[in-house]
């Protein structure tokens, strides 16, 4: 059993290593795990400590994915929920859909009593205005909401970490591998811009024969270049788990156009051998991982993408 979760996994890779170790499905130990997550107002890109769009709105993007079936659920650009991992958990277990967006997804959480809350913490809202008034003319500032917000996606590409995610990916103890996924998406983005995290093979993927993969960071990349797909098909093709990274890592850095950022990778093959690679980040990235043998869960640091490709990483044993 393995369960590996991206840097802001720490609030809940505990309760979900505890629910794994008790017998459940993978999903069934996710799913908590995150919503502790969410809850969190520590971690800034999910849930409570997540930041708003342009026009200062929470919008969340979320997924689950069991790869036995290849049942998945996703929510995208949902607004005033904070447990959106379990709506996209609902999604899968009672919908004859796999992803709904916007006002319906809302308007099933208020079917299934999730609270709804406006969410935007008052130093989320300051730090949203500094930013926005910073990139704003005195004519759009006297003008604002009612002005253009495509020439303020400048905003977004503030240096300031943004982008993140949170995922969770998992073998239980009944081999099942699965991933879960949830954020508030890049801060200051334009309102209705889905990420990465809730599209199936972009941002997650799961097929419990071969192995899974997870991505935090620029969603237009990983979306782009199908990066969770390539990962888990070049598994299946018989490649081992580093060479099925190296080639996601060159697809993601073949792109020269659109918005270039970082992209981080987080693994996992059927035999619950992990790596966590860092594609372009400037910061250093660190990861979760609890595995049954190991006992409590650790933090270490992701390989960078150019050392994967350069063979200076130790092979995976
Ligand atoms: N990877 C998170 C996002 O692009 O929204």
């Amino acid at each position: 059993m393995i369960v590996l979760g991206n840097s802001e996994s720490w609030p809940g890779i505990g309760t979900a290593a505890e629910h794994l170790q008790n017998g459940a499905h993978g999903l069934d130990a996710l799913v908590p795990g995150l919503s502790l997550v969410e809850a969190e107002t520590k971690v800034r890109s999910v849930g409570y400590g997540g930041w708003p769009n342009l026009l200062g709105d929470m919008e969340f993007d979320a997924s689950v994915m069991d790869g036995t079936t290849r049942d998945y659920g996703a929510v995208a650009g949902v607004p005033m929920t904070l447990e959106v991992t379990r709506l996209a958990k609902a999604v899968l277990d009672n919908l004859p859909h796999t992803m709904l967006v916007g006002e319906g997804a809302r308007r099933y959480a208020d079917e299934l009593g999730l609270a709804k809350d406006p969410f935007l913490l008052e130093h989320s809202k300051k730090v949203w205005w500094r930013k926005l008034e910073a990139v704003m003319t005195l004519e759009q500032k006297a003008a604002f909401p009612n002005t253009d917000l495509a020439p303020l996606t400048k905003a977004i590409t503030d240096p300031e970490k943004v982008r993140d995610t949170t995922v969770f990916l998992c073998k239980d103890s009944h081999n099942n591998i699965c991933t879960a996924t949830s954020t508030s998406g890049w801060a200051w983005k334009y309102p209705g811009r889905v990420g990465d995290s809730p599209i199936p093979g972009a941002g997650f993927y799961a097929d419990s024969r071969y192995g899974a993969a997870a991505c935090t960071h620029t969603g237009e990349m990983t979306m782009r270049c199908g990066t969770a797909r390539t990962v888990v098909l070049a598994l299946r093709l018989g490649i081992s788990l580093d060479d099925a990274l190296r080639l996601a890592i060159t697809e993601l850095q073949e792109l020269e156009s659109g918005y270039i950022g970082g992209v981080v990778i987080h693994a996992l093959d059927a035999m619950g051998k992990h790596r966590v690679v860092n594609v372009g980040c400037d910061e250093e990235i660190v990861y979760w991982v609890w595995t049954a043998e190991q006992g409590t869960p650790e933090k270490r640091r992701a390989v960078l993408a150019e050392d994967l490709l350069s063979g200076k990483v130790e092979a995976l044993s």
